[in-house]
């Protein structure tokens, strides 16, 4: 279920049921600050892209938010297209083509060398919503392209509450995650700035190993490798028929 938080070009944008978000400027339905995202500095994940992806490739990012990802990877010389469900982060972003919508009933006539899903979106609360997503991603990746995706650290959901002081100056606390039943925890976290903070919080579903692949399964596709020591990034390509 979805309540109205606002109007933006005579669109009505809704939050979605379980998620909140606090602090200066526009929230997005998951509950995220466009103004947090547009503070927040990248960190390793435009190398790791990089390193598993064809010099030039077409991404298909799901998910872009305001291009955080999508400006790096835009300097190294790939092509991007990003998507998300909220105007006012696509209007930050700079140099790709965006596409506003939901990701789960994207239907672009239309194939990418790489499709990406970032964000631990993977661990959507809704199931459907996930398999929707997965859907998306094997629909719309070239044949010989892969799917990369961002999952959750082992300790996501357990090692609470937990911080982490980013040199640029800001602090990020894990604070909670607590069970709101069907597997799914309801997470809390904050982002302290000098002047500002912002939290959200948001459905996850956690996945181990074993039922992220068989979820990746479902959508005809597997794990070509894991691309980071953790597991946390991962490049799929799909099934053969
Ligand atoms: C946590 S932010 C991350 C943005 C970007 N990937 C980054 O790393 O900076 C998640 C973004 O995904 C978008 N989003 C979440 N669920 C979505 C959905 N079902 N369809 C489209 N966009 C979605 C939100 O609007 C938000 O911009």
């Amino acid at each position: 279920m979805r309540a109205d938080v606002g109007r933006w070009a005579g669109m009505t944008i809704e939050m979605r049921e379980g998620y909140e978000g606090t602090g200066p400027g526009a929230i997005t339905p998951d509950g995220c600050a466009v103004e947090l995202y547009s503070r927040l500095p990248v960190g390793e994940e435009p190398d790791i892209i990089a390193s598993a992806v064809p010099a030039g490739a077409h991404i298909l990012e799901l998910g872009s938010g305001v291009g955080r990802m999508t400006h790096p990877l835009l300097e190294r010389g790939f092509t991007v297209t990003a998507v998300d469900e909220s105007a006012e982060m696509l209007e930050r972003v700079r140099g790709a083509r965006t596409i506003r919508g939901a990701i789960e009933t994207l239907d672009l006539d239309e194939k990418f060398d790489v499709v990406m899903l970032a964000s631990f979106l993977v661990h959507a609360g809704d199931v459907e919503v996930r398999r929707g997503m997965l859907d998306v991603c094997r629909s719309h990746v070239a044949d010989g392209g892969c799917v990369l995706i961002q999952r959750e650290g082992e300790n996501y959901h357990t090692d609470l509450p937990r911080e982490r002081h980013d040199p640029s100056g800001f602090t990020i606390r894990m604070l909670s995650a607590e069970p709101v039943g069907d597997g799914v925890n309801s997470v809390r976290a904050e982002y302290a700035f000098p002047d500002a903070v912002w939290t959200q919080t948001f459905l996850a579903r956690p996945l181990s190993k074993e039922e992220f692949e068989g979820a990746l399964g479902e959508a005809g596709l597997r794990v070509d490798r894991y691309l980071t020591e953790d597991r946390v990034w991962v490049r799929a390509v799909p099934v053969e028929a």
